[in-house]
């Protein structure tokens, strides 16, 4: 099975990403949303997304050879040239925006090989538009929901063909972040799967190869489900008076590795969607999994990170 072209619905933060990944790998990509001017909006992000890289790339030689000569090496120009025409040229970022399409209407999905739907995460949001979809999709179309915690199987039975349905699930942002989580519904083909590892085991995306892995149905799949109860558990830390969320965060940075500490993680990603992610756990998982107080008032408040300017830290900008 080869996807050549894409279908997009939803270009927010995530569609817009994953379309910009999809074309910067030669794909033909159509992005719909709900107005023509959301639309548009992705593309403008998935341009943003492709002028970082280009810059990046273009900068990646000077700062190799400032890296050399930071131990006292002093290059030659003819060493400077051999190290500037070792690294790749940056990508046209003109000419890989073309093939980024907008729209407004599933007519412009009759002839997409694979759809990946990145819209609000509200399972009957997502039912609805799966069963309407159904109208517009080739019968060998692949029919994808990048969804982080709903459920499956209950999207594959809304649409015309429930045995080409699956979860292709990226993080955050996916032009830097190479997983993808690939899940198949109860309904789903095993050779459907396979394809899809397939087909993104061969691409990548601004930084890196991306690297798929597959996983059951399950609360949270893999990553989610580990790194939502551990935002969990620090807030816990910081409600028995252990230590303050900077220490957190410092803690988990410096002794545990990890890039972003819990507290930074959950203000990045939307106070609110680390919530209700803990919430459908509850749900499915038991009362383990209880939310702390603070992050259901924290929502009530509508500090909901970096997006609203303000979260378990103050993103405001100060004068
Ligand atoms: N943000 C994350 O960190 C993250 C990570 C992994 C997966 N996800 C998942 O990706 C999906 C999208 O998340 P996001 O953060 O990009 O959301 P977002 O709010 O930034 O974007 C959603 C977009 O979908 C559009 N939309 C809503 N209903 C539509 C419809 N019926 N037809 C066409 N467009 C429609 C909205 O106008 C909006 O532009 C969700 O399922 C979410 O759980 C999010």
């Amino acid at each position: 099975m080869e996807f050549k072209k894409i279908g997009i619905v939803g270009s927010g933060a995530m569609g817009s990403a994953i379309a910009e990944v999809m074309i910067l790998n030669g794909l033909e990509v159509v992005i719909k949303d709900r107005t023509m001017e959301l639309a548009q909006k992705g593309k403008q992000n998935a341009t943003k997304y492709l002028q970082e890289m280009e810059k990046y790339v273009r900068n990646l030689p000077e700062r190799e050879i400032k890296r050399v000569e930071k131990f006292g090496v002093s290059l030659s120009d003819e060493q400077k040239a051999k190290i500037r025409s070792s690294f790749p040229e940056p990508p046209d970022v003109e000419k890989i925006i073309q093939r980024l399409k907008v729209t407004d209407t599933y007519e412009d999905f009759r002839d997409v090989d694979l759809v990946i739907e990145a819209v609000f995460e509200e399972q009957k949001v997502k039912n609805d538009l799966f069963e309407e979809i159904s109208n517009y999709l080739r019968d060998d179309a692949v029919m994808a929901s990048n969804t982080s915690s709903l459920n499956i199987t209950e999207m594959a039975s809304h649409y015309r063909h429930p045995e080409r349905v699956l979860v292709i699930h990226f993080f955050n942002p996916p032009y830097l972040m190479p997983l993808v989580e690939i899940v198949p519904a109860l309904q789903t083909d095993g050779k459907i799967v396979d394809s899809v590892y397939e087909f993104f085991k061969g691409k990548r995306n601004n930084r890196e190869n991306l690297v798929p892995i597959r996983a059951k149905e399950a609360p949270g799949f893999v990553v989610n489900r580990i790194l939502i109860p551990m935002i969990g558990e620090a807030l816990k830390v910081v409600e028995e008076g252990i230590a303050d969320y900077e220490t957190v965060d410092t803690g988990m940075k410096k002794g545990a590795g990890m890039p972003m500490g819990p507290f930074e993680l959950a203000d990045y990603v939307g106070v609110d969607i680390v919530y209700h992610v803990m919430e459908s756990f509850r749900k499915e998982l038991g009362d383990a999994y209880l939310p702390a107080r603070t992050i259901k008032q924290m929502v009530d408040a509508g500090w909901l990170g970096m997006k609203s300017g303000r979260g378990f830290y103050d993103h405001r900008k100060k004068d």
